[in-house]
């Protein structure tokens, strides 16, 4: 058989290890072909790939990003071109379904977040496709897994900069805020805010109020602390109030960019406070790099299982951990954002160890 692979959306640590285990249990397991698809969707739309054999994905398990590449702006069904100069969209789907033909493809495994597993499902749906997913995503906000691959990976490196924050923050006296990503769910903050042991976490799931925040940091100076480290999530914000957005996409379907938030919170409390204060956006830093031991167990587990899906033909379904197995749940239900739960025992424990959520409980 000869497979297809594909990254689509957003890089994330780990991309690389599910193709490295999707490939070989594909040549050593199987005896089947695998090629991969250069850019996402892109590279189907346009047929650009390369053959991955077992001695192509050679020293893959620690590499950061996709060695096959990914874009998080390529959608076959509104493909954006430059026709005379202008940006135009068009349904490029039957080049995807074009380029499957001439390939003798199989099946396609793509691995992507839940913009280019939808995508995935119509090209199973509408053009019959054989695809199989495999779900990513630093945030952590999908419910069809106990855990999606690259966000250990991320928690570990905002741990590690906050503990470094803290030090720095505590020589100068200054409330430093930390802005990381999560979209509009707070997985990493909450996760990477208890691991460091951040002082005011501030999540989606909990809007803040600035006056209970003050509160926390006035209570620190108390106690003879005189610095506060803020956890922003990127999606963070007041009570009553919206999230800061730093800049919309062309392609509406694609959303929103947030950022920016850490900025905001700033400014209010040194002008609250008369506090020195500084900002740090971790940005893109969380899914850069060499994946965490978790995230590489986890990735060629997802690989190796994605390839034993096409095996037993189960299409339009993605790899999804439910530990300690990986199991096979529908495409479907890539769309199902999963939040944190303000009553989650997590937010209480971390509440029982100190930290605020900038609500005042
Ligand atoms: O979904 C992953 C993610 O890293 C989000 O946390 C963040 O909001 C977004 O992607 C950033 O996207 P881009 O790489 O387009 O800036």
């Amino acid at each position: 058989m000869k497979i297809g692979i594909l990254t689509g959306g957003g890089d994330c640590p780990g991309l690389n290890a599910v193709i490295r285990g999707a490939v070989r249990a594909a040549t050593h397991k199987y005896k089947w072909e695998v090629i991969g698809f250069l850019n996402g969707y892109k590279g189907l739309v346009e047929n650009r790939s390369r053959p991955l054999t077992s001695a192509a994905v050679s020293g893959l398990l620690d590499r950061g990003g996709t060695i096959i590449g990914t874009s998080n702006v390529d959608n076959p069904f509104s493909f954006a071109e430059i026709v005379n100069g202008k940006r135009t969209l068009r349904d490029a789907s039957d080049d995807v379904v074009r380029t499957y033909k001439e390939h003798k493809l199989d099946a396609l495994i793509v691995v992507g977040g839940d913009g280019t597993l939808s995508i995935a499902l119509r090209l199973c749906k509408e053009k019959g496709l054989n695809i199989v997913g495999v779900p990513k995503t630093i945030d952590n906000d999908l419910s069809a897994t106990d855990y999606t691959f690259g966000f250990d990976t991320a928690v570990g490196i905002v741990t590690d900069a906050v503990d470094r924050i803290k030090t720095t923050a505590e020589s100068h006296e200054r409330v430093m805020v930390v802005e990381v990503m999560g979209r509009d769910t707070g997985w990493i903050a909450l996760f990477s805010g208890i691991a460091s042991g951040a002082h005011i976490i501030l999540i989606p799931e909990i809007p803040y109020d600035l006056g209970k925040m003050v509160e926390k940091i006035y209570e620190r100076e108390t106690l003879g602390k005189h610095f506060c480290v803020v956890l922003a999530a990127e999606g963070a914000k007041p009570i009553g109030g919206d999230v800061t957005v730093k800049r919309h996409v062309n392609d509406p379907s694609m959303g929103i960019r947030l950022g920016g938030v850490a900025n905001v919170v700033a400014k209010q409390v040194e002008d609250l406070t008369g506090i020195d204060t500084r900002v740090v956006t971790l940005g893109h830093v969380q899914r850069g790099g060499t994946p965490s031991a978790f995230d590489r167990i986890l990735c060629s587990r997802l690989g190796v299982c994605a390839m034993d899906m096409v095996a037993k033909k189960q299409f339009g379904m993605m790899a999804c951990l439910k530990t300690p197995e990986i199991k096979a749940v529908p495409l479907e239900q890539a769309a199902i954002n999963r939040k944190v739960s303000p009553d989650d025992p997590m937010i209480a424990e971390a509440r029982a160890t100190g930290i605020s959520f900038g609500d005042g409980l």
